[in-house]
């Protein structure tokens, strides 16, 4: 297992390159890249000549943004960082710093100089990654600045960029945007991530789908009755209001990370497993999605926003008391949606999908509920309902479970619903890397398979801008509003259409009653 997922990894040659990360002093630079190259480093996955270049509005020394990453990976990649000093400070060396203001034409110029510095006086070939690790407004202009320079062109080595999501603010910015992009880089060269394509456990859909002959046979209308998809969060905008209260859960959650996984659970399987053909079958499902119609909206989507809640005696904000929220903010944090993918394979099946702030957990699970046995015998023996179910838990506790009737032992038929289980922490061996690892070194390598590609991300936003357009424009759509510690409002049940239905209440602990 090991050796195949070595070479994979390898599957191209990692040249020796640099990564230029625009606002390299953000909390997104801090918390999650700079650990993850870390990581690459100790698991000696980068190329011999590689360097990380920190480009950011602020003035400082080499020394003192030395200081600063030895500062965030003590906090952010602590126990590996503890655990290998020596390798630290070796890491350390591979880390150099520009001020560069975004804005400012002339300071793409002095970063223009400091490359080819650092490149003559280290030998590393001009291979470039920038990292727009910025807010989105700055993307066009980040991107502009580069083109202006010629810091875009390929004759010196190839040169890539990676877009943090959201890409776009809606269907017609995200092609403006593109085009703006596509202006001095090719599709090839923009890397739009989405961490949750970088999720291991979200590959495993593909690989538990495309590599047994026992699950594919069975993941159509014809067996499944329903799909949920659910990502909970336990915390609220965490001190992110003022981006969170121009985004909401539509577009921070279900534009990108969840209709990406729906995709991942709903396209067919490619011919070849490259990255053309997956992605070319991914966005067949975006395209397919039913598009919800204004008047449709209040039977297919419910929208909720938390309120102050005093959750084991303490009180916990209202999402309108959160930093940086318009008092009156009609925002959602919580959004539950039922949707149809209009095709051979799907056709009728309801997917459900669910996202929400403030919620009782932190979990991502796709359940697969499968349609009852067409017969049934054991109606009146059941003790609990006996229900199939395929349960592909993303995180915490990643896995996979297969719910199913059994019988009971002892004189006659008893049925009960068990589960069989597979955790991933019982690979013990293989550490699950976390998603930006893999995903930095996918577009190092140029591997860009667990990339967005500019079809899918036009595609999802075709589906929920109706769905902004109307909650904004009518204000008859009911907001809803939930306490904290709950699963969101209870109308969100109502998307079933069947009194007998509900959403699964996910637990930490991968269990599945
Ligand atoms: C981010 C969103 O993209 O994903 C956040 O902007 C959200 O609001 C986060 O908290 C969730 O990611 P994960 O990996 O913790 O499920």
């Amino acid at each position: 297992m090991e050796e195949i997922e070595k070479k994979n990894v390898r599957k191209n040659p990692v040249e020796n390159q640099i990564l230029v990360i625009f606002g390299s002093n953000g909390d997104l630079a801090k918390r999650k890249l700079m650990p993850a190259i870390f990581q690459l480093y100790l698991d000696n996955l980068l190329p011999e000549n590689f360097i990380v270049i920190g480009a950011g509005s602020q003035e400082k020394s080499e020394e003192i943004n030395r200081t600063d990453v030895t500062k965030a990976m003590l906090e952010f990649a602590k126990e590996s960082a503890e655990a290998n000093p020596d390798k630290l400070q070796s890491f350390l060396e591979h880390t150099y710093y520009q001020k560069v203001n975004n804005q400012e034409f002339e300071d793409f110029g002095n970063l223009k100089n400091y490359i080819d510095h650092l490149s003559a006086t280290l030998d590393i070939p001009k291979n470039i990654i920038y990292y727009f690790s910025i807010p989105p407004f700055l993307y066009e202009v980040v991107a502009a600045n580069l083109i202006k320079y010629g810091l875009n062109t390929e004759e010196d080595g190839w040169k890539r960029i990676i877009v943090e999501k959201p890409f776009g603010y809606s269907y017609e910015t995200a092609i403006d945007l593109d085009t703006k992009l596509r202006s001095g880089f090719n599709e090839d060269q923009i890397y739009r991530i989405d961490h949750y394509l970088g999720k291991e456990t979200v590959q495993n859909i593909m690989v538990t789908r495309f590599s047994n002959g026992f699950f594919e046979p069975i993941w159509n209308r014809k067996y499944v009755d329903r799909v949920e998809i659910t990502a909970s969060e336990k915390i609220g905008v965490a001190g992110r209001g003022g981006y969170y209260d121009t985004s909401g859960a539509m577009r921070d959650m279900i534009q990108n990370h969840l209709l990406q996984v729906l995709a991942v659970v709903a396209m067919e399987p490619p011919s070849i497993f490259d990255s053309e053909s997956i992605r070319n079958e991914s966005v067949k499902v975006l395209q397919s999605l039913r598009p919800i119609k204004s008047t449709e909206i209040n039977q297919n989507v419910v929208r909720g926003q938390y309120i102050e809640t005093m959750v084991d005696d303490v009180i916990q904000k209202g999402y309108r008391q959160e930093k940086d929220v318009a008092p009156n903010s009609k925002t959602e944090t919580f959004v539950a949606l039922r949707v149809f993918v209009d095709n051979w394979r799907w056709g009728d099946v309801p997917f459900y999908i669910r996202t929400g702030k403030q919620l009782p957990e932190h979990v991502t699970e796709v359940v697969i509920h499968l349609k009852p046995a067409p017969h049934q015998l054991f109606k009146q023996r059941c003790v609990a309902q006996s229900t199939n179910m395929i349960i592909l838990r993303i995180s915490p506790d990643a896995g996979v479970a297969v719910d199913f009737g059994m019988k009971i032992p002892g004189a006659g038929y008893k049925v009960q619903n068990v589960n069989m289980a597979f955790h991933y922490s019982d690979l013990a061996s293989n550490k699950i890397s976390e998603a930006y690892e893999r995903l930095l070194l996918d577009c190092m390598i140029g591997d860009s398979t667990l990339y967005a590609r500019a079809d899918a991300v036009k595609a999802s936003w075709k589906f929920v801008d109706p769905i902004i357009h109307a909650w904004k424009s009518n204000s008859d759509i009911p907001l809803y509003f939930y306490e904290c510690n709950t699963w969101g409002p209870k109308e969100a049940n109502a998307l079933f259409g069947n009194k007998e239905l509900k959403w699964r209440a996910p637990f930490k602990k991968f269990k599945t009653e």
